[in-house]
């Protein structure tokens, strides 16, 4: 499949909205501000990555790709470019919750950590205090 990963954009929210929700991924806190890239295919917006930074570390959400496109390597792509563009602007460490894809991101290096190994900026998010520890397992990735 062909495919480019780009920068996103504010014109990118409706769409990236919609792709989350459908994957059941949460979008109420969702802004322009936490969109990073798209990746885009003859078809449109096929998948998209967020990322939430707080100074040395980040905070990778929102990652979904089109049913459509999956298996194809476009979550592969995001993730890779999103590693690059964190450490490039000097984010040395990624975390992350996931509800049911922890065993994806550790194919992709990152490791299982207990809740208490988050720094305060990372426990303080949004998405950190909205997700229950019974469901969402933590993981990060030094880059
Ligand atoms: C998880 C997701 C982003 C992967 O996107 P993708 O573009 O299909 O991923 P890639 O093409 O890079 O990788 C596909 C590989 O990952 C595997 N994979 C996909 N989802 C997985 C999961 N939840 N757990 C373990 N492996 C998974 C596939 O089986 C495939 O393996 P293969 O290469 O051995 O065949 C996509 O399935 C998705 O959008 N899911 C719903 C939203 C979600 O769970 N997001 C992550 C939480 S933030």
């Amino acid at each position: 499949m062909c495919f480019e990963i780009r920068p996103a954009t504010a014109n990118d929210l409706p769409a990236a909205i919609e792709l989350l929700r459908e994957a059941r991924l949460p979008t109420d806190d969702l802004t322009t501000r936490h969109l990073a890239l798209i990746a885009e295919g003859g078809a449109g917006m096929l998948g998209v990555i967020g990322l939430e930074e707080f100074d040395a570390v980040g905070l990778l959400r929102s990652l979904v790709v089109s049913p459509l496109a999956r298996g194809e390597g476009v979550a592969g792509a995001l993730v890779e470019a999103l590693e690059s563009s964190a450490h490039a602007r000097g984010i040395g460490e990624l975390w992350l919750l996931t509800t049911d894809a922890h065993p994806y991101f550790s194919n992709l290096g990152f490791s299982v950590r207990n809740r208490g190994a988050a720094p305060a900026a990372i426990r303080g998010s949004k998405e950190f205090s909205s997700l229950c520890p019974d469901d969402a397992v933590l993981m990060s990735k030094r880059l």
